[in-house]
């Protein structure tokens, strides 16, 4: 007996299946966004160069997920192509993009389309980023350029894509532009301005089209104490968990009670977090995430040290069910050289959501990240993620063998 076969479970009809991209990591020549600018200075170790030549390749790249099964497919739109200088919107920029969601409807493929992930304009990097008091008057009105184009054709949308990782890689971590390292104030200042600017996008969509569904995608890390018994480990748990996995959803208004702006619930589920308490200083109550494999139960990890911990999806699908609304799992995924690794974390995975979907919880898909290996921020293209590996020099690409694993499920819409 095949030891990965699934359990027969079958999933809703309708069930959105297919992989996310993000516009900087596939594209290539993003000139005018800040990633571009810190490369191209040396702040940033990698270049992002053609990365996968997805701008002139997306149609080849559909029918490829086509052919893996998918009905779905995540990508994002790059606002410094729309705006590239302030103010001034590309009509051209706006007709690629108007391309690419008609040839995802070609294929069967559902758009789903994030608006911001990570990258800047220059020309709004320059003004302080997301730090700028008219942050979220500038985001919306690119948004509404976008939405009255696209707007008829696409129903799914991202506003922005993990407001908590970009904030604490720009600005607690220093690893990302603007690059500032233990920025406190600035870091609850920019989260403040991305709610503003999620809920003024959710209302620019809403206004053209009231039956949209829109969402942002939030990295959802679960978290546990590492020592279970320790008291102080599991306020720190509870804290950290609050200010990672709940402030932005207060900030925008949602709640148990209330959607706010929201009419479904993207997440993106990666691994766990087990939470120390750190002692002293003042982010002491936030804990410190500990990497010790200290736990009996602890999993592998992946290539870039995320440990592979596939019930933690069950935590974080059953602590959101809370919201009252759909969950959509918008990113899922590792970075392997060992594909067989692969096919092991999508089956386990997808076991994880059938068994949720059984327990009554309302999922509207499963997207994996990513369609292909791609540029992976400020780790270069080292990481591969792909169901489909890139030959960076020839662009050509070679589905994995995970991606049949991946295909055949979506396909039988079950497990
Ligand atoms: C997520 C990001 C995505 C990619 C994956 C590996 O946090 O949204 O762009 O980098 O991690």
């Amino acid at each position: 007996m095949d030891p990965h076969a699934g359990t027969g479970r079958r999933f809703p009809p309708g069930f959105l299946w297919g992989a996310a991209t993000a516009a900087h990591q596939v594209e290539g020549g993003n000139h005018w966004n800040d990633w571009w600018q810190y490369e191209q200075s040396g702040r940033l170790p990698f270049e992002s160069g053609d990365a996968c030549n997805h701008l002139v390749l997306y149609e080849s790249d559909f029918d490829m997920a086509r052919g893996m099964g998918h009905n779905c497919h995540r990508f994002s739109i790059e606002w410094s192509r729309i705006e590239p200088v302030e103010g001034e919107f590309r009509h051209e920029a706006l007709e690629h993009y108007a391309r690419v969601v008609a040839a995802l409807h070609d294929r069967g493929l559902e758009p789903v389309v994030t608006l911001q992930h990570f990258t800047l304009p220059t020309w709004f990097a320059a003004g302080g980023g997301w730090e700028r008091k008219d942050a979220a008057d500038r985001f919306a009105r690119y948004v509404r350029h976008v939405v009255e184009r696209l707007g008829p054709s696409v129903t799914y949308w991202l506003t922005i894509n993990e407001p908590t990782v970009y904030v604490l890689q720009a600005y607690i971590n220093g690893a990302w532009p603007p690059m500032r390292c233990g920025a406190w104030v600035k870091a609850a200042r920019v989260l403040r301005h991305l709610a503003k600017a999620h809920v003024a996008a959710f209302d620019a969509i809403k206004a053209q089209r009231p039956d949209a569904m829109v969402s942002f995608a939030h990295h959802a890390l679960w978290m546990e104490p590492c020592n279970p018994q320790r008291r102080l480990d599991r306020l720190a748990t509870r804290i950290r968990d609050y200010v990672y996995n709940g402030l932005f959803y207060w900030l925008i208004g949602a709640s148990p009670a209330k959607a706010g702006s929201l009419d479904y619930v993207g997440l993106n589920y990666y691994t766990r977090c087990c939470v120390r308490f750190a002692g002293r200083g003042p982010t002491a109550l936030l804990g410190r995430a500990c990497r010790l494999a200290h736990h009996a139960h602890s999993g592998p990890r992946s290539d870039v040290d995320w440990e592979i911990y596939p019930r933690g999806l069950a935590g974080v699908l059953q602590k959101f069910r809370s919201l009252h609304l759909p969950l959509f799992v918008t990113e899922n995924g590792l970075a392997t050289e060992d594909d067989a690794l692969r096919c092991r974390f999508i089956e386990d995975h997808v076991e994880v959501l059938a068994h949720a979907i059984d327990n009554g919880i309302d999922v509207l898909g499963y997207l994996h990240w990513s369609l292909m290996d791609n540029h992976e921020w400020d780790r270069g293209s080292a990481p591969h993620f792909g169901l489909a590996a890139v030959d960076r020099v020839s662009q050509e690409r070679t589905p994995r063998r995970s991606a049949s694993v991946l295909a055949q499920i979506c396909r039988a819409n079950s497990h």
